[in-house]
């Protein structure tokens, strides 16, 4: 029963003390989030993975990358705990290390890899943190870095003040977005598709391009629309809509604002009592939001629940289950990145981290 789940894991975390520390992304449902020790978006839980002090073991509630982001970023003595390892991204999935590599041999084929007179390579690969470390490490050792999507755009910044243009993956909604809000013509921004000769791009988009565009999505967040958008205003006059960048360029246009999900929780808590918001986010996060600041009102644009169903692979049976093997001297569901890799993507990663103050 639930409660015998509750009983359990505080039980456990009591017995573990600071040896362990729990992490949840806000996109975790409520019964796991009432544990975690840290609770934040993808950055603040990478940044706060690597300045943990003395836990043996974080126990992490999210997706497959952001253990493995956490693994790459902890010392040797540490270990990452995922505790369901179906969780994975089905965005991450969209770009493979081979694609990516054949990709890159197809753009250096065409660029070449020199400089030109002002110091800038070609082309400099940016990953979004929702990928894998093999990605991270490709970037690592090419001379890229990895963003999150509070951090998109002054990532790009690095990036553009070091490479003439951009090869940004998987997902190719934020790279529109942020490269948009920061005055890149749509024309300088072709999509690549994987399966085609040349990512079906010709000669003439490539030369234009500033950022060249993977062709990967969230299929949580592509499935909002100025539809709803136009509903809300519809139904709520003064309505703030606020949506994640990973929705769809006409979503974020049609909407108040766009961020992370950690900007979506700052915008909600610095907001006068009596707002009413729309949100474009994961549906965990919303409820929670809106349960958190009565005061407000606060719904989630799509009626339909939409969450993810990745994310919710992470029950609390699991998270119990991880906690009592620790609690025996038993470590489960470890993630470990092999230390070639690692060390690539920690080169990527902590670029990301030394961009952003
Ligand atoms: P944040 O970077 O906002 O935490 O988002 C992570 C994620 O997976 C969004 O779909
Ligand atoms: Fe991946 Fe989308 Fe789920 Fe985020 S919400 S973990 S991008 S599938």
């Amino acid at each position: 029963s639930p409660e015998q789940l509750s009983e359990w894991i505080a039980a456990a975390k009591a017995r573990l003390g600071s040896r362990v520390a729990v992490m949840g992304h806000f996109y975790q449902r409520d019964e796991v989030v009432q544990y975690a020790d840290f609770v934040g978006d993808s950055f603040q839980l990478a940044r706060a993975a690597r300045d943990l002090p003395g836990a043996e073991a974080i126990v992490f509630c999210g997706v497959h990358f952001m253990a493995e982001t956490a693994d790459i970023l902890t010392g040797d003595d540490q270990s990452v705990i995922l505790p369901n390892l179906a969780a994975g991204c089905s965005m991450a999935d969209m770009a493979d290390i081979d694609a990516v590599e054949q990709c890159w041999a197809e753009l250096e084929a065409r660029f070449g890899s020199e400089p030109d007179a002002s110091g800038r390579v070609p082309v400099i690969p940016v990953t979004y943190m929702n990928s894998s470390a093999a990605l991270k490490a490709f970037c690592g050792e090419h001379g890229g870095i990895v963003c999150t999507s509070s951090n998109a755009a002054t990532v790009l910044e690095w990036a553009f003040e070091r490479g003439q243009r951009v090869l940004f993956f998987p997902d190719q909604h934020l790279g529109r977005n942020t490269a948009k809000a920061m005055g890149v013509p749509l024309s300088a921004m072709p999509l690549w598709n994987p399966a085609r000769v040349s990512g079906g791009l010709s000669g003439d988009e490539l030369d234009a391009s500033r950022v060249i565009l993977w062709n990967g999505f969230c299929s949580v967040h592509k499935r909002f629309t100025v539809a709803q958008i136009e509903a809300a205003r519809a139904a709520h006059p003064g309505v703030r809509v606020i949506v994640h960048p990973e929705c769809p360029m006409e979503v974020v246009d049609a909407a108040d604002g766009a961020g992370s999900t950690d900007y979506i929780v700052k915008a909600i808590a610095a907001a006068p009592a009596g707002s009413v918001f729309a949100i474009g986010t994961e549906i965990n996060l919303v409820q929670r939001l809106a349960a958190d600041y009565p005061q407000h009102e606060i719904f989630c644009l799509d009626s339909v629940v939409c969450p993810c169903s990745t994310m919710y692979r992470i029950h609390p049976g699991y998270l119990a289950w991880v906690l009592e093997e620790l609690v025996a001297g038993r470590t489960v569901n470890q993630i470990s990145v092999a230390p070639r890799v690692a060390a690539g993507a920690r080169v990527a990663l902590e670029r990301m981290l030394a961009a952003r103050p």
